[in-house]
């Protein structure tokens, strides 16, 4: 994961690194570090475990010369423990050159005994320092010339990597090379960026490049160059941010998690708007890509973690409206067995970050095979879209904190959106009129759920600060509700939580249930099966006989819940397929208000990073 910013232009740099790394630490933040060449042409480092805020202390006390050359890095760390020194940069070439490493080399260890035998002295235990001391001998090889030596390296390393460097006797000149971890270009006016996303960036421009696998980058003030592994000249893809520094902000808000959570009408919104005409969905960027659609007989939806909730509420809603079978398949265990797919297959990746590695890996894999491929992404310019052949991007603006919610609910969005046009496409779908009014409705609907049920929810989760465990049950689409509301639980609040199917739950889980054991249960409304409803309240009674503190989320109006609740959470009415967007909310509200009571940061659980560029 580890969050990258480079810089080079007229101004201070080591604000700007700073200021970047500041945006980019949900990527990483168990240590950071800067290097900086200063106006006498010298490479001054700094680089502290811990969170940003440590390195921004030490730089505040005993700044470094200040330069306008500079590279910066938030960690998570793979290789070698949260140290001072296994944080970046590395430096190697007598500490003229420095060096930051996104990804895992897998190599690292032959290429390091390689090295030892050359009589290079490592000082930490990371692959990082093994590239930058490869890159320190190339530079020698090749006569000081920066590009040429990072063309001669990158070859030989397996694995993922963004690496930046740059070089005391370049000052102005920041070289990087890209495989498989992300890298943008950020185009200022006498100045440029390099950064693991836009928001490295965002706050001095919005004109951006995206750089292709297998690139490398040299900017400096005034120009960017790029070019294959080869040395061929390449053309990178402009594109615009569609955000603004603020957007990235946390505002007023006592967390971004807290922010995120109150935009999700507005993140469903922006997914919806400009996809409906006449009635229908017709989703503008699938234009002329009708073949995606007809002929497949099967789809597989493939994500990691929240993302493959979101999948797996797809499956309902694509196979309801679009008639095709589909499978939801965790993106880590796809490609490691032998999948059946083809030319007739689509598999549809889902990412928020549009960077995670093991779905990227997947998306190239169902490639390799020959199915067509289209993804569902939040970031524009990121890798898992440019590797597919289509891409649907959800608009909810960016996500900073690690616990995925309003990204959820846009993924959600975009597949009903999907769902409904795939539908239309394969004629599978006569009259959407109903369910376009559903999507138009929503926004409202979660606006509700936010207003009404907000100060409830948190009173609850204020009263159960103490639990250690607790379960979330649902049937249909709430099933992937309930897993994700045991997910959001259990990654902020560190407390154990499990999500069923409801129905599994007499075929063992219900061995969990003692007394004063909380459940949330998720109740399908009755007008979409009186059968599913009643055998969800059905197993509320099961739980409450044997103790259960039963907490249900249901529709308003719907009675049937009260004899057994101890707590009752009420959603709008909608349609079916809609529900998931309603009964999300309070979970998450009730994550996020567990986590605060027992004192915990949400915006950054511990051992975890948004964006997991590493296998
Ligand atoms: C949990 C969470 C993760 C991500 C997963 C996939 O709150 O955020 O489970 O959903 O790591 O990330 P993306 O969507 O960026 O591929």
């Amino acid at each position: 994961m580890c969050g990258i910013v480079g810089y080079v232009g007229p101004r201070p740099s080591q604000d700007i690194l700073l200021a970047g790394l500041a945006r980019l630490e949900y990527r990483g933040y168990d240590s950071a570090g800067v290097a900086v060449i200063d106006g006498d042409g010298a490479l001054g480092m700094r680089k502290k475990a811990g969170k940003l805020a440590v390195l921004r202390d030490s730089l505040s006390d005993a700044p470094l010369a200040d330069g306008s050359t500079g590279i910066g890095h938030t960690r998570w760390a793979t290789h070698g423990g949260p140290t001072d020194v296994n944080a970046h940069p590395h430096l190697a070439d007598d500490d003229k050159l420095a060096v930051i490493h996104n990804g895992i080399i897998e190599n690292f260890s032959a290429l390091r005994a390689e090295l030892l035998a050359d009589g290079v002295v490592f000082r930490s235990e990371t692959d990082t320092e093994v590239a930058a001391a490869l890159l320190g001998r190339a530079y020698a090889d090749n006569g000081g010339d920066l590009q040429l030596a990072f063309r001669s390296i990158v070859n030989r390393l397996e694995g993922a990597f963004t690496l930046l460097a740059m070089h005391q006797d370049h000052p102005g000149l920041v070289v990087g090379a890209r495989r498989n971890s992300p890298l943008v270009i950020g185009l200022g006016d006498g100045e440029n960026f390099l950064g693991s996303d836009v928001a490295a960036f965002v706050e001095h421009t919005r004109k951006a490049l995206a750089i292709g696998q297998d690139q490398i980058v040299s900017i400096t003030p005034d120009a960017v160059t790029v070019t294959d592994f080869a040395g061929t000249p390449v053309q990178p893809e402009p594109f615009d941010v569609s955000w603004n520094a603020a957007a990235a902000e946390k505002g007023g808000w006592s967390s971004f998690m807290a922010k995120e959570v109150a935009e999700q009408p507005e993140a469903v919104a922006n997914t919806v708007r400009g996809r409906i005409q006449g009635g229908q969905v017709v989703i503008p960027e699938l234009d002329g890509l009708d073949e995606l659609f007809v002929g497949i007989n099967r789809v597989i939806i493939t994500a990691c973690g929240t993302a493959s909730y979101a999948a797996l509420v797809g499956k309902y809603a694509i196979e309801q409206w679009a008639r095709v079978a589909v499978d939801v398949e965790l993106a880590h265990e796809f490609r490691y067995r032998d999948p059946v797919i083809g030319a007739d297959t689509l598999v549809v990746s889902i990412s928020q970050s549009g960077e995670t590695m093991d779905t990227l890996m997947a998306v190239k894999y169902a490639r390799e095979r020959g199915a067509r491929t289209l993804s569902v992404c939040n970031t524009q310019g990121a890798t898992i879209p440019r590797e597919s052949d289509a891409v649907v991007y959800t608009h909810a603006g960016p996500e900073v904190a690690v616990a995925s919610t309003k990204a959820f609910s846009a993924q959600i969005t975009a597949l009903l959106l999907l769902g409904l046009h795939m539908g239309r496409v394969r004629g599978a779908i006569a009259d959407a009129s109903v369910d376009v009014a559903e999507l138009a409705a929503l926004p409202e609907k979660i606006a509700k759920v936010l207003e009404s049920e907000q100060e409830h929810v948190t009173e609850l989760a204020g009263w159960m600060a103490d639990t250690r465990s607790v379960l979330f049950l649902g049937r249909h689409v709430g099933y992937p509700i309930a897993l994700e509301g045991a997910l959001k639980l259990k990654e902020i609040s560190y407390i154990h939580a499990e999500g069923f199917a409801a129905g599994e739950l007499k075929h063992g889980p219900i061995a969990l249930i003692e007394p004063g054991q909380p459940v949330f249960v998720l109740v399908p409304s009755p007008r979409h099966s009186a059968l599913v409803h009643s055998k969800v309240v059905s197993n509320i009674q099961e739980i409450r006989a044997r103790g259960a503190r039963v907490i249900v989320i249901a529709e308003e109006g719907d009675a049937a819940v009260l004899p057994f609740a101890d707590e009752v959470i009420r959603i709008p009415l909608a349609g079916a397929m809609f529900e998931p967007l309603l009964a999300v909310v309070p979970l998450q509200i009730f994550a996020m208000a567990l986590a605060t009571a027992k004192g915990l940061d949400v915006d950054q659980p511990r051992n975890l990073a948004k964006s997991v560029t590493v296998e």
